[in-house]
């Protein structure tokens, strides 16, 4: 078989991007806010159901900045179990990431296990919608708000997820977004803060613009991390199509899904309810002593069918060496956490993927 990626960007009719790099070269605007951006921020704050969208560059340098538009500083509560970025994020801003374990069904930062780790050093919580599954946001904000704490969503997983009916990135004090090219939604490299108010959107503006206010003031340390007009014209591009997108992912999880349902040792997760989904992900958990392989072996054993799978979340972020010496990253105090990263492995979705290539990875995952 012609190998198979875990994921592959979807590029749209190149004729049809044309005429968007034909109105670049004519304005001969390049960046710093240009039309296609301002148009972008537009479209896509009308798509997700939010109110202001601030482009990034990337979703790591997006996060970076939520942090600082938040003067959030000391520790910050976070999940070991998602990609480095997000910790990272905290590192350049000098906090002290304190890791809670993930609750076992959707894998996200696990509430009940949040006020035993805030010290009077924390200022803030920054949970993952994992996978695009929403976190138990009430029940996140409730502890955020007795303790006053501020909650930074990292929602680079999450484009287009909904809980009855409303976008979740309308949740907490700001959401981050990640529009890389392995994302459902992509501006090839970019990402964007999602905020409540103008004021907060202008902040965040001049924060990606080297602190700029106007022309001749700084009022802060800002940082470069703004989207170029061609990034921005891929991503008004993209966004003619993601409704199709989505649905095309769903239909390959829902195909993964019946033919992985009886297959003893395998799980995986369902749709939550009241949820509309982006299905950026299709992860299963394998249990070894039921399974009778390791996740480990079924990654191997894909990988000689020419089938790039990807172990995603593992290792913990806890595990990487700048943060394994912090108290918080003992596994006895991340259980459940440990033990899902032994057990998952993400398998290949993405929109050009045909059912007979989706049957065959099915197939040799039976057939172990
Ligand atoms: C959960 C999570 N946070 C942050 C990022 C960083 O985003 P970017 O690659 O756009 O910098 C990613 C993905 O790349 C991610 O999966």
């Amino acid at each position: 078989m012609k190998k198979i990626t875990v994921t592959q960007p979807y590029l749209p009719p190149l004729d049809e991007f044309i005429p968007y790099l034909q109105q670049i070269w004519d304005n001969k605007w390049l960046t710093n806010n240009g039309p296609l951006h301002q148009q972008l921020e537009k479209e896509l704050a009308a798509y997700l159901g939010v109110k202001y969208i601030s482009l990034f560059s990337n979703g790591t340098l997006a996060l970076i900045s939520a942090l600082q538009a938040l003067n959030i500083t000391g520790e910050v509560i976070t999940t070991p179990f998602s990609f480095v970025a997000t910790t990272h994020s905290l590192w350049w801003n000098k906090i002290t990431p304190v890791f809670v374990d993930i609750e076992p069904e959707y894998m996200n930062l696990d509430p009940n296990k949040i006020e035993a780790a805030i010290t009077e050093k924390t200022t803030a919580i920054m949970p993952v919608h994992v996978y695009g599954n929403p976190c138990r946001m009430d029940e996140i904000q409730r502890i955020a708000d007795k303790h006053g704490l501020k909650v930074i969503y990292d929602a680079a997983h999450a484009f287009g997820v909904k809980k009855d009916g409303v976008s979740i990135l309308n949740q907490g004090d700001l959401s981050v977004l990640s529009f890389h090219a392995t994302k459902v939604y992509s501006t090839i490299e970019g990402g964007a803060i999602i905020c409540h108010t103008e004021e907060m959107k202008h902040h965040i503006d001049n924060l990606k613009n080297f602190g700029f206010r106007g022309e001749l003031v700084v009022e802060e340390p800002g940082i470069n991390a703004k989207l170029n007009e061609v990034q921005a014209a891929y991503g008004l591009l993209q966004l003619k199509y993601i409704d199709g997108f989505i649905l095309k992912r769903k239909g390959i999880t829902n195909l993964y899904r019946s033919l992985l349902k009886n297959v003893r040792g395998i799980q995986f997760m369902d749709d939550m309810q009241g949820v509309e989904h982006g299905y950026s992900y299709f992860p299963i958990f394998i249990d070894k002593d039921k399974f009778g392989k390791s996740r480990d072996e079924v990654y191997e054993e894909l990988k000689e069918h020419n089938i790039l799978s990807r172990r995603y979340f593992y290792p913990l972020i806890s595990n990487f060496e700048p943060y394994q010496d912090l108290p918080s990253a003992e596994s006895t105090n991340l259980s459940v956490a440990t033990q899902i990263a032994e057990q998952v492995l993400c398998l290949p979705i993405y929109v050009e993927l045909n059912e007979n290539i989706i049957n065959s990875i099915a197939g040799v995952i039976k057939d172990i």
